[in-house]
């Protein structure tokens, strides 16, 4: 159990303060387990040891999300649920207590408008409507308006992944405000409350969760690494305040 001894080490999932936390989100719904499609898992073994990790925290459903870009991830149906099929074989096999899913983690691109009107989107949730989207790092998309716009006539509803991470919106904090006002979901990265990804995206995330405009909250794992960190997000008080909301994710 190499990595069970790893997750609950020292740090541990132990509570710190005077009223025991246990974590109430028991769906996760933001990763890379789809073993050598993206940036992600390499191997399937990979995939059923960061599964095994899930289900040791506590959660009852992972939906992973590969990414999809239009010039390096293009992932679709045709070679994700394949894959999903031999990880759920697996995961029998080994007898590990998880319902697992596949969707996408869709960058809005030049050709996410496209592929929206394909209408063969990997989605997930109870209607199968909801999806993951994305942005560049370093600059809005020219098409992000018409892409989430498209996507709301169509009948989907967007999340947002980590919006925490997009620093153009740091210094523009109405931004977040007005895409919350036209029906997108926010995701926190659960990573960005102990400062993994830098000061900024810490302080950007604080802001998110202090103002009450985080929907989700998702891992955003891709590789063990990520997950070795979970214990101690767990553990922080942003990531314990965020919970006091009435997040989404278990009804995934
Ligand atoms: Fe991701």
């Amino acid at each position: 159990m190499g990595l069970l001894s790893k997750l609950f080490g020292k740090k541990g999932v132990e509570d710190n303060s005077s009223a025991p936390f246990v974590n109430p989100v028991k769906v996760e719904f933001h990763s890379h387990l789809i073993f050598g499609v993206d940036d992600g898992c390499e191997v399937i073994e990979q995939s059923i040891e960061l599964l095994r990790g899930f289900a040791a925290l506590g959660m009852t459903k992972v939906i992973t999300t590969p990414h999809v870009m239009s010039d390096f991830y293009k992932n679709s149906k045709d070679n994700v649920y394949p894959l999903r099929d031999q990880i759920r074989k697996r995961l029998i096999e080994e007898n590990i207590q998880i319902e697992f899913e596949a969707a996408a983690e869709y960058m809005i691109d030049d050709g996410f408008e496209k592929k929206i009107a394909s209408g063969n989107l990997l989605t997930f949730g109870p209607k199968g409507k909801h999806i993951l989207v994305e942005l560049p790092f370093m600059t809005e998309p020219r098409n992000l308006s018409s892409s989430l716009f498209e996507l709301q006539i169509a009948g989907y509803t967007p999340i947002l992944a980590h919006p925490e991470r997009y620093l153009y919106y740091a210094n523009e904090k109405e931004k977040y405000h007005e895409l919350k006002d036209r029906g997108v979901l926010l995701q926190l990265n659960m990573l960005s409350t102990i400062g993994y990804y830098s000061k900024p995206v810490a302080d950007a995330a604080a802001y998110l969760v202090q103002n009450n405009l985080i929907d989700l909250v998702g891992s955003d794992t891709h590789h063990i690494r990520h997950m070795q960190l979970l214990p101690e997000v767990i553990n922080h008080k942003l990531y314990r305040k965020v919970c006091e909301a009435e997040l989404l994710n278990n009804y995934l």
